[in-house]
């Protein structure tokens, strides 16, 4: 371990186990796991991974938190939120410098996922005292009804590499908020960083004799501890952020127990531009939204639609943007594309741009950026391609556009959503009718659809998540809180008689 590993792991009082069931930490009893930085290779930690067994434990121990936390009243719980978010503001900069060290972002974007993490904590505090439910008229006399939201029980959280704690937090501070303990599996990628989170919620829990500090447990292991999440009971919700092939695996067994999932899987976001688009703002829109974190967001842009006359003013400008991209070391100012996560990253981008070229792509860039022995740093690539291609279909966590060309904007909206993902989705126009339609029902059939704007980079305030083969959940703002916890319907009746609904008659 590098000295300014140590240091940053002081910083965050972390001393890594795979095993953190409230307040108790201990080793695992499975494989030995060594976390790497995908900077340079380097040895982060080195400890043996968590078995499904220890996720029982987990359950249990949340199980007995959940009955004493679900009626600690709301804005009470809201209150430890915000202590959760004022010991992440005081962390910020450490806890960023950990995510740049396992994900490989860059400071700033590193620094913009704590930011993702302390407004969500903001949103869940406000939120504390919104939990509403509504009051309906009964067709009954003296009689009312309304409905109430209860606290679910306990939560399970399986979390992807490249938002190693930002999706976490969206997840664990409504679930705390609405009355649900969580225990959470961070990716094996990024074991540190899910450490980390749980060290600092267990400081703030130290502090307070009212919070069961199993609320908050972090198991990290491989895909046995995520089976046993999905198939435990005592987890009523599981939510699922990473590819689509692991949401259908999760989906299946917690369907199988009828338990609730909450899947935010695979992206193939596209972004039309138009003839009246503003060039400048979509070039650098274009910019931040494919080749940001290096293609590793689920939002990332990775399919361009552009109006025929579009093509040719936007790859000249785009050309000259990818050869000046800053490719290096995400710790270093003025670099804006770290390493990607490891080999195999590297490896199923070679593979797509293959086959991308064999179905009759045109390629710019790709390949392996020059200069480093250690980490695995790629060139960003365009690829000029037909949108029938096969290729296109698929996405691949890489920094590759594809970029194809339509003649009229039904065909474009066709194109776009004719893809088994639908996430995130963006039209760059200054024509009103066009804006609106790409909005309306017939437009983008996306969770998200923006208006001169990227498909990355969305606000904590608005639900997040999409459609199709994304797996329909919606995490972060919204009333996506309404996912963790249950609806009850009430009947008063206060009044002498007893009037059936539906004016059925039973008197004896
Ligand atoms: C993800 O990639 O899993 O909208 C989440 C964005 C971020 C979240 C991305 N706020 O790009």
């Amino acid at each position: 371990m590098s000295a300014a590993t140590a240091t940053i792991l002081r910083n965050l009082n972390l001393d890594p186990a795979a095993i953190y069931i409230g307040n108790a930490r201990r080793a695992g009893r499975g494989e030995e796991l060594v976390a790497r930085s995908p900077i340079d290779g380097s040895t982060t930690a080195t400890f043996n991974q968590a078995t499904a067994s220890d996720v029982a434990e987990a359950a249990v121990e949340a199980t007995k938190a959940f009955r004493q936390w679900r009626i600690v009243p709301a804005p009470k719980r809201g209150e430890f939120v915000r202590l959760i978010g004022n010991a992440l503001r005081e962390k910020k900069k450490d806890l960023a410098a950990l995510v740049t060290l396992e994900a490989g972002k860059i400071t700033a974007e590193a620094e913009g996922e704590v930011q993702e993490m302390i407004d969500v904590c903001d949103f869940a505090v406000g939120l504390s005292r919104q939990l509403y439910g509504k009051s309906i008229v009964s067709e009954r006399p003296n009689h009312r009804m309304m409905e109430q939201w209860h606290p679910l029980g306990p939560v399970g959280v399986i979390s992807a590499f490249n938002f190693p704690v930002a999706v976490w937090a969206w997840n664990a501070m409504l679930a705390f908020v609405c009355g649900d303990p969580v225990v959470w599996k961070p990716s094996e990628k990024t074991p540190l960083t899910g450490l980390a989170c749980q060290q600092i919620v267990q400081d703030v829990i130290k502090t307070l004799d009212w919070v069961p500090p199993a609320i908050s447990s972090v198991i990290v292991g491989g895909r046995d501890v995520g089976e046993a999440l999905a198939a435990n009971p005592a987890f009523p919700l599981i939510s699922a952020t990473g590819s689509t092939r692991m949401g259908k695996q999760v989906a299946q067994v917690v369907a199988g127990r009828l338990g609730r999932s909450l899947l935010e899987l695979g992206g193939n976001n596209a972004m039309i531009v138009t003839p009246t688009a503003d060039l400048e703002l979509c070039v650098r829109a274009i910019t931040f939204a494919a080749f940001g974190t290096a293609g590793q967001r689920c939002t990332t842009l990775r399919r361009l639609i552009v109006h025929e006359s579009m093509k040719q003013p936007i790859l000249d400008r785009l050309g000259p943007i990818m050869q000046s991209i800053k490719i290096g070391d995400p710790r270093t100012s003025g670099v804006l594309m770290g390493p990607l996560i490891d080999k195999d990253a590297a490896d199923a981008m070679d593979t797509a741009l293959a086959t991308a070229k064999e179905q009759g792509g045109t390629i710019t860039g790709g390949g392996r950026a020059k200069g480093f022995t250690n980490g695995v740093y790629v060139n960003p690539a365009i690829v000029v391609i037909d949108a029938g291609a096969p290729i296109t279909r698929h996405e691949t966590f890489a920094p590759i556009l594809y970029v194809m060309t339509y003649e009229n904007l039904d065909e474009a909206v066709a194109m776009h959503n004719d893809v088994p993902q639908g996430l995130s989705s963006a039209i760059f126009t200054g024509d009103m009718r066009e804006a609106e339609g790409f909005l309306s029902p017939a437009g983008s059939d996306c969770g998200i659809a923006n208006v001169n704007i990227g498909t990355s980079g969305a606000e904590i305030g608005g639900a997040f998540g999409g459609e199709k083969e994304t797996g329909g959940g919606r995490e972060s703002g919204s009333d996506s809180w309404q996912t963790y916890m249950r609806r009850t319907t009430n009947t008063i009746n206060y009044g002498h008689d007893l009037p059936l609904a539906q004016g059925i008659n039973f008197d004896v």
